[in-house]
């Protein structure tokens, strides 16, 4: 079954053309050093970076917080890191969403050794009811309820990440 439709297309094509203009406006000025958490940031990365009249570099980080289940670990691990140094950078973290913000506080501590000259963070997606940590996103496409979705970019056991749409699969019952 098709996952229920949260966020369509246009919408979501309509928030990040906004949200690259609003990022162009309220970063420093130089180059933006992207760097995109893979993999779920993948697909919105892809259409933010066209949306964002600024200079760009493009890097990625591959982290893993999450098993095949739609319930989060609370362990992050960098399995791929940057490729690029980013002391001196201005840092734009672009990430699918913010659950628990486990993932997102461990990846902010471990880019600020690295001495950037700013760090923003993008996320598509936030669902703050669920935060177990201090921590927010500077820039955000959608506030959503508590409820695991998938699509442009977001898996489920590895699939959806090719919806064009955000949308809602529920666990089916053991
Ligand atoms: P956090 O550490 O709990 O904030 O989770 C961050 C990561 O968990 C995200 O970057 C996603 O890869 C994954 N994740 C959290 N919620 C969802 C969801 O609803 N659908 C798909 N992946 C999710």
């Amino acid at each position: 079954m098709l996952p229920h439709p949260l966020i369509s297309a246009e919408d979501i094509a309509a928030r990040v053309a906004a949200l690259g203009g609003e990022i162009a406006t309220a970063l420093p000025p130089g180059p933006v050093h992207v760097v995109a958490v893979l993999r779920g940031a993948f697909v919105f990365a892809a259409d933010l970076i066209r949306a964002l009249p600024r200079e760009i570099r493009c890097d990625f980080l591959a982290v893993r917080s999450y098993g095949s289940a739609t319930e989060t670990s609370g362990g992050v691990e960098i399995t791929h890191d940057l490729a690029l140094p980013i002391a001196g950078q201005h840092v734009l973290l672009v990430e699918d969403i913010v659950d628990t913000g486990l993932t997102l506080r461990h990846l902010l501590d471990r880019l600020a050794t690295r001495q950037p000259a700013s760090l923003h963070v993008c996320a598509l997606l936030n669902k703050t009811s669920r935060r177990q940590t201090k921590v927010s996103a500077d820039f955000v496409g959608f506030e959503i309820p508590d409820r695991f979705v998938v699509g442009y970019g977001l898996d489920h056991d590895q699939r959806y990440r090719n919806l064009p749409y955000v949308g809602t699969v529920e666990e089916t019952p053991p």
